[in-house]
């Protein structure tokens, strides 16, 4: 089976969602949980679009270990810059730079010639390969974009050295059978496509982010970008836990897998929703509170006999454990700790003893502690750090 890179954007492109901030110590929280969930890259932030994203980018460069770790840039030498000082202490660092190749952009937004646009992307390539080997370089608005001077972008940008070139469907315009379509042309028109990494990048404006990505697939993209929960810019960006249980849950028909480990699933989606304050609808696929919900006699009947008559996936694969823990004052660190995890919190050390007792000077004032009051406690405690 061929393996599929995950490209995790919650941080970058998530955190672009309307009304989300997420602080350092909440940023490097996620990063850690994304390393666990075996993302293959974190997109950890855009460095010269604050001193607040330049610091976390940097803190998850240090701190990070597993995934590959990148920020994103614009394609000129002072964003680049600013993306490699974040960057450089990165085990595994990746300069991503982005240029919009439609008409629609070059004109109205960047106000620049499709010759001078093909001439700063294989210019900031070149800069940015002084630097590291690991370059994806995204060809903004790519779908909406004439695909002859499209395939001349992508062909230069990989004689320039770029190792992914991601074709993103940036306002979520594209239908599936032609977002397949679109990639398999540039697979066929590119001479030198083989030396790259083809990436897609789909926004859910339509709600067909996550059949684009996998039609994309189905065409030779080897990486899909992704964000848990499916946050992002607007109507948000193909929903990490949708794109990565497709492709397991059909995989005898794909023949493709991914490096992530399923069961850190529901936990991520607990984390990046409590951070980052963006509720899950109930009904989101996998990781909504009724995805795993029978509500009808029938379906409920059928599933007492045999899960399968209506599950195609379980709720444990997703590292869902139903437990009857309630935690009041008699609980010990062992429950509270294993609560906590399920939640999508792992407090270690000083950070674990202090929530401790803080949780039990709660128990004193309330009977039943809630996973909301629990939540609420964690938070504060990341915040205090
Ligand atoms: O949607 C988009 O085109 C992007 C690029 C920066 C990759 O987010
Ligand atoms: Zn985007």
């Amino acid at each position: 089976m061929d393996n599929i890179f995950i490209f995790d954007t919650t941080l970058r492109d998530g955190e672009q969602s309307p009304g989300v901030t997420l602080n350092l110590k909440e940023k490097v929280a996620i990063a850690k949980q994304l390393a666990k969930l075996g993302v293959d890259c974190i997109e950890a932030g855009f460095p010269i679009a604050s001193p607040g994203d330049f610091e976390s980018v940097k803190a998850i460069a240090e701190s990070v270990e597993g995934p590959e770790i990148a920020g994103l840039c614009r394609a000129n030498k002072k964003d680049i810059d600013r993306a490699w000082e974040a960057l450089k202490v990165a085990k595994k660092p990746r300069i991503h730079i982005f240029l919009a190749t439609s008409p629609i952009h070059m004109k109205h937004k960047l106000n620049k010639t499709s010759e001078e646009v093909l001439k700063m992307a294989v210019e900031a390539v070149s800069y940015a390969k002084s630097f590291t080997e690991n370059i994806e370089f995204s060809a903004e608005d790519a779908f909406r974009s004439e695909m002859n001077f499209l395939c001349e972008v992508v062909e230069a940008v990989i004689d320039a050295g770029a190792t992914t070139v991601n074709i993103p469907d940036t306002v979520g315009y594209a239908t599936p059978d032609e977002f397949g379509k679109f990639i398999k042309t540039i697979h066929e028109k590119v001479p030198n496509i083989d030396k790259a990494i083809i990436s897609v990048h789909c926004h859910n404006d339509l709600g067909m982010a996550t059949a684009n990505s996998l039609a994309a697939m189905e065409n030779g993209a080897r990486q899909i970008e992704v964000a848990m929960n499916g946050i992002g810019e607007r109507a948000g960006n193909a929903a990490l836990e949708e794109v990565v249980m497709s492709i397991y849950t059909r995989r005898h028909y794909y023949n493709k897998k991914t490096n992530i480990n399923l069961g850190e699933i529901y936990r991520t989606s607990k984390l990046v929703s409590h951070l980052s304050g963006m509720q899950i609808q109930p009904n989101k696929s996998v990781v909504g509170r009724n995805a795993f919900a029978h509500e009808s006699g029938v379906h409920q009947d059928g599933v007492l006999k045999e899960r399968e008559t209506y599950e195609i996936m379980n709720p444990e694969m997703i590292g869902i454990h139903v437990n009857n823990i309630v935690l009041g004052k008699h609980s010990g660190r062992h429950a509270f700790k294993t609560q906590l995890k399920d939640l999508g919190y792992e407090l270690e050390g000083e950070g674990l003893n202090s929530a401790f007792d803080r949780f039990k000077e709660l128990c004193d004032r309330k009977k039943e502690i809630s996973d909301e009051d629990l939540i609420a406690l964690v938070d504060s405690e990341i915040l205090k750090g």
